[in-house]
């Protein structure tokens, strides 16, 4: 049994404690909704940049996409400018949201170039000053997702994390990362439990949160209030519903594959229904590859999937994986996950 309740964020009371990670062109409002179908009982946008917003960016807009089936919501906002970020809350406030996040967890050359994301690590002071300023003007709750450090010589999270807490967030979310090791590499369970140690507020970790055991381990290993669930998510809804269900003391149930690719076809229809045919088939076929993992004779169809640009092409390669891994069209798997 681990050592998890309910994950309090601001007013929202999360159970299970788990989330949605930000991920930029992946946490799209339909990646997000069929999530939640799985027990994802919160979900962040991608990071949008201060900036894009500032300048009435379309494209920025468009991301934030949602439905009111798609709350609690976070917006995780990037930037390095307290009167850029006043300004995108501004631009932000005809859009219904529930928490707002700031990223100074981003390691992408071209955005700690510009002090932005995990650069703001190295300016604790600055990054203080910043979630000061957002926490006295956002209309809602405000969060910080940070790193572990820089790098393995900069691990400074507790003090981030202190000045967060100082500075009025209501919860503290940490890839138990240095930026310097991107997206692999150990994480770094003690640096976490240290941080946990540190501050009041609920902190959510995020890391190699794979399967629900490795959700599992992040409160056994560290104490933390919530896990945050990114590329364990890819393809794989079902880990909100495997993670709660070992949360609470159950066997989880891995998804058959008559489920997975019920789930596929209707993740296909949310991507369309939300971005229109072909740019929802563009945003599909990440997807194609990431639900066909471990699937028998999915080679040609993955390539296949890689240039389709229409629906029907791509339920037809659905068919074709269903063809090759021994499942009857008529499966009415899916009704039972509802
Ligand atoms: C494709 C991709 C996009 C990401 N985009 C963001 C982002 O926009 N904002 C952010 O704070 N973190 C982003 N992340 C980091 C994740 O939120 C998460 O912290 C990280 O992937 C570690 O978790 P994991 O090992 O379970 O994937 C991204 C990660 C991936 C793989």
């Amino acid at each position: 049994m681990y050592n998890s309740s309910v994950l309090n964020l601001g007013p929202l009371r999360l159970d299970p404690p788990l989330l949605l990670a930000p991920m930029a062109g992946v946490t799209d409002l339909s990646f997000r909704l069929l999530n939640r179908r799985f027990g994802c009982p919160f979900a962040y946008s991608e990071m949008i940049s201060d900036r894009s917003l500032s300048h009435n960016n379309r494209q920025a807009l468009e991301r934030l996409r949602g439905t009111p089936e798609d709350r609690p919501f976070g917006i995780q906002l990037l930037g390095n400018d307290a009167d850029l970020l006043a300004e995108a809350l501004e631009k932000l406030e005809p859009r219904p949201y529930d928490l707002l996040d700031l990223n100074a967890a981003c390691p992408a050359k071209q955005i700690t170039r510009k002090g932005e994301g995990a650069a703001l690590m190295r300016e604790p002071e600055k990054l203080e000053g910043l979630l000061t300023a957002l926490v006295k003007r956002a209309p809602v709750p405000v969060t910080v997702k940070i790193r572990t450090g820089w790098d393995a010589d900069e691990v400074n999270a507790v003090e981030v994390a202190r000045r967060a807490e100082g500075a009025g967030v209501c919860a503290v979310i940490i890839h138990g990362r240095t930026r310097a090791q991107g997206y692999s590499g150990a994480v770094d369970f003690a640096t976490v439990r240290a941080v946990k140690e540190a501050v009041g507020v609920p902190v959510v970790a995020s890391g190699d949160a794979f399967t629900p055991e490795t959700v599992g381990r992040w409160f056994a290993e560290t104490g933390c209030d919530g896990v945050a669930v990114a590329r364990g998510a890819m393809g794989n809804p079902w880990i909100f519903r495997g993670a709660a269900a070992l949360l609470s003391g159950e066997e989880p149930s891995p998804p058959s594959v008559a489920e997975r690719l019920s789930v596929m076809e209707e993740h296909l229809a949310l991507a369309v229904e939300t971005w229109g045919e072909p740019r929802g088939c563009l945003v599909f076929r990440k997807f194609f590859y990431w639900y066909t993992r471990g699937m028998r004779e999915v080679r040609a169809l993955r390539a296949r999937s890689n240039r389709a640009a229409a629906r029907a092409e791509l339920e037809e390669l659905i068919a074709g994986v269903r063809a090759a891994n021994g499942t009857p069209l008529t499966s009415d798997a899916g009704g039972a996950i509802i």
